[in-house]
Formats: C-alpha cells, sequence, structure tokens
C-alpha cells in the first residue's frame, strides 16, 4: 500500500498544491527542493503557503546523496523538479539539461537501489510542438511547424498551399515534435522514467501537463508561466506584454485540478506504463486571458501586442482530455472564471518584482525574438 510519498521540486507551484491534495487524503508528504532563487527569491526560506505537515528537505535533484536520503521510507515519487521557462532554456541550455535530464537521470539511478510502488513524473505538452490541425479536407497534420519568414512578416497563423490549417484538440498518440530546450528535456525525463521504471518494474505514469495556472506561481520569475507573468504586470499598473498578435491559443488547467489528477493517477493501476494529457480540454487566446484577468483584478489596462516570435514557441495546443477521462475517470472540476477570481484575491496580498523589462532585453539581445 502507499503510504509516504516524496514529492520533487514539491515546494514549488504544483508540487505544494499537491502536497495539499495528498495530505489532505490522509498520505505523509517529503519534498525535496533546492529552493531555487528563480522561484523563491534570495532568502531560500520554507515558502509560507507550503503546508506545515510537509517534511522539507532542502537538497538537490542532482544530488545523488540528497536524493538517497530522500528516498528513505517513501512507497511513491512525484517529479515535479525542473526549470520551467521555455524562453530561458533557449539561452541557459546547460543549466536546463542539468537540472531536468541530469536530474532525472540521478533520481532513476537511485530508483533502482530503492525501487518505489508507483513513479509519477511532471511532462508537458509542450513536447508536442505545435499541437495537433487539420487542412480544410479534414485531413489531420502532425507536423506542422512555422516558417521563420512568415513571423518575421507577421504571418503568425499555420498555412499550407496558402490554405490556413484548423488547430484542433491534441490527443497522446500525436508524434512529438520538440522546438525548445525546454520541451527536450522534458521528453527526455518522461522516456528516460518510463524505459527504468519498465526495465525495473517500478510502475510509473507521465503526466503531460497543459498550462497550469492558480495561486502560488512564482510572480517575480519572468520565466513563469504567462498569467503568472500578467498577474505581475497588472500588480504593478503594468499592461501585459503579448508577443505575436495575441490570438494563440492555450489550454489553462487549474492547479487544483492538475493536483487531483497526479492523485488519481497515483492511485489507478491502469495508469501503469502510460502517457496522459492533462488539460481542460477549452482553448483561449492569450489576448482573452490577459483582459479577463484585468478584469477581475480591477484594473482598466490594456495588453500591449508586440508582434514578436518568441524562438521556441508554438501557436496553438489544447488537449484532447479523452483518455484520462475515460481511463482514469479524471473530468476538471474548477471553471476557468471561478479559478480567475480565486487569482484575484490571492494576488490582492501578493507583492511582485516586475522583470519582463529586463527578461525581453536578455532574450532580445541575443536574437530569441524575432
Ligand atoms: P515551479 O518552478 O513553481 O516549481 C519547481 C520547483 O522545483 C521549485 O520549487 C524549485 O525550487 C524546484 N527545483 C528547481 N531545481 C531543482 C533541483 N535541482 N532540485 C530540487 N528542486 C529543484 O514550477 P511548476 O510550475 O510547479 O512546475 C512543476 C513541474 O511541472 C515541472 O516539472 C514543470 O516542467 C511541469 N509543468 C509545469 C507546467 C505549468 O504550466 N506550470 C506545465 C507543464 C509541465
Ligand atoms: C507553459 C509552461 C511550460 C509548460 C507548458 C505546458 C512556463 C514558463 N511554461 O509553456 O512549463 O510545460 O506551458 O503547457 O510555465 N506570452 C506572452 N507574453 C508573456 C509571456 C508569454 O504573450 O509575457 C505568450 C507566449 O508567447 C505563448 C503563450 O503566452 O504564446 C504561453 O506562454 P507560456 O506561459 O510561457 O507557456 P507555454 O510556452 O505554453
Amino acid at each position: 500500500m502507499i503510504k509516504h510519498i516524496l514529492i520533487t521540486g514539491g515546494a514549488g507551484f504544483i508540487g505544494s498544491h499537491l502536497a495539499d491534495e495528498l495530505l489532505e487524503q490522509g498520505y505523509t508528504v517529503r519534498v525535496l527542493d533546492t529552493l531555487s532563487e528563480q522561484v523563491h527569491g534570495k532568502e531560500k526560506k520554507r515558502p509560507d503557503y507550503l503546508n506545515p505537515e510537509v517534511e522539507l528537505q532542502i537538497g538537490d535533484v542532482r544530488n545523488a546523496n540528497d536524493i538517497r536520503i530522500a528516498l528513505e521510507g517513501i512507497d511513491a515519487v512525484f517529479h515535479m523538479a525542473a526549470l520551467v521557462g521555455v524562453g530561458q532554456s533557449m539561452y541557459e541550455i546547460r543549466e536546463y539539461t542539468d537540472v531536468n535530464n541530469v536530474g532525472t537521470a540521478t533520481l532513476l539511478q537511485a530508483l533502482i537501489d530503492h525501487p518505489v510502488k508507483k513513479l509519477i513524473v511532471a511532462s508537458s505538452m509542450s513536447v508536442y510542438g505545435e499541437g495537433l490541425y487539420e487542412d480544410i479536407d479534414g485531413n489531420l497534420k502532425e507536423h506542422c511547424e512555422r516558417k521563420l519568414s512568415d513571423l518575421k512578416s507577421d504571418k503568425w497563423e499555420m498555412i499550407e498551399k496558402e490554405n490556413y490549417l484548423k488547430p484542433i484538440p491534441t490527443p497522446e498518440t500525436k508524434t512529438p515534435k520538440l522546438s525548445s530546450v525546454y520541451a527536450l528535456s522534458k521528453y527526455d525525463q518522461e522516456r528516460l522514467s518510463l524505459i527504468t521504471g519498465k526495465a525495473y518494474n517500478i510502475p510509473t505514469t507521465a503526466l503531460r501537463f497543459f498550462n497550469v495556472y492558480g495561486t502560488r506561481q512564482a510572480l517575480s520569475n519572468p520565466y513563469t508561466g504567462v498569467l503568472a507573468i500578467f498577474a505581475s504586470r497588472l500588480l504593478n499598473d503594468k499592461p501585459p506584454m503579448i508577443f505575436e498578435d495575441g490570438y494563440q491559443k492555450r489550454d489553462f488547467i487549474h492547479v487544483k485540478d492538475v493536483a487531483r489528477a497526479c492523485r488519481m493517477a497515483m492511485e489507478a493501476e491502469q495508469s501503469n506504463g502510460e502517457v496522459y494529457n492533462v488539460g481542460s480540454g477549452n482553448q483561449y487566446t492569450i489576448t482573452s486571458i490577459a483582459q479577463k484577468l484585468a478584469e477581475v483584478m480591477n484594473k482598466d489596462i490594456q495588453p500591449e501586442v508586440n508582434g514578436k516570435y518568441r524562438v521556441g514557441d508554438i501557436r496553438h495546443c489544447f488537449a484532447d482530455t479523452t483518455k484520462i477521462k475515460n481511463e482514469l475517470g479524471f473530468e476538471p472540476q474548477v471553471n476557468f472564471e471561478d479559478g480567475l477570481y480565486e487569482l484575484a484575491e490571492w494576488l490582492k496580498d501578493q507583492i511582485a518584482t516586475d522583470k519582463v523589462n529586463q527578461a525581453s532585453t536578455e532574450l532580445e539581445s541575443r536574437g530569441l525574438t524575432v
């Protein structure tokens, strides 16, 4: 029976909500986390939001000894520790590969000596690259990629033979197409875990999260998810800065739903060796979420569309959620408007240092915005 659970990276946004979910269901939770400066600030102190019942071990997934200690008495592991910025991954290549790929390899190496009853690895929708499309005749288009020359002349949509392709929900069966160092590292984490799990009889599941939002997302990290970045801009009375034309679409899922999906995947035997999308199945344009967020935060600020392409970004991707629904019975419960109101309430007590201009300069100086 599973009772004692380790969450690597569990002091972060998703991991801390997962800890709450697991504790509520009667599990015990240990967290292994470096409290990285970009997420937790200079003081590197235990985050106030982290449930007091969590046993926090400050340590690094790349350090075999830290992992060995963290695994003592553990029945199941959620591997969440990672660096998460798509844009930043394009210039911090070594660091991203080190933490994400080597960190996972170090964990798996330790699991050979300390096998657990379940391993769940946090993968990402970014492994798909572009989502799935169909052409005007209804043919599926798997391998879409935009041309730099089109992007330079503000042609943002996916075009084939002068016809627009239509984005449709992306299932787990879509062939991965990795378009950033981050995406490559997530795919590596996923495959490495599934391969090792199979070889050593460690039941393993990979969850491909779509765009997760909610309280506790690091507001002063300019490389975090788009809603947290927009929130930080609005808190500082500045307009959210939007890449491309703002009509790119993503699938936003509330962090509490993600935490529940994680627990359900851990508890279900059927998930062993499988990969699941964890999304809401709904699609939102980036401009619409900037406007909705300003509205719930009571800020009369319109976003600024900069018409630039961030290297590594995809145009559209949203989840086909059939598999997780049919096999694990998981369906999201938090509606987007309610989730945004909850986020706005939390934001009222937050202070955010806006580092967006600094991050933009960083990307621009390296030719990573076009
Ligand atoms: P986060 O940055 O809030 O949390 C990551 C945690 O990992 C942080 O607490 C950080 O201190 C810790 N960490 C970083 N390097 C570490 C190391 N070397 N050793 C131990 N701990 C380390 O990010 P998050 O949004 O909670 O993401 C959690 C996981 O989910 C990541 O694997 C991410 O790739 C994946 N994911 C997130 C999203 C999203 O929308 N947020 C979407 C898809 C996948
Ligand atoms: C995000 C996550 C990634 C996760 C993936 C899964 C981050 C940093 N990235 O990637 O970890 O694996 O979801 O779904 O959390 N945008 C703006 N202005 C900004 C920031 C972003 O317009 O200030 C745009 C981007 O160009 C992109 C969209 O918003 O078109 C989403 O960006 P982002 O939140 O970084 O998410 P993903 O790249 O989808």
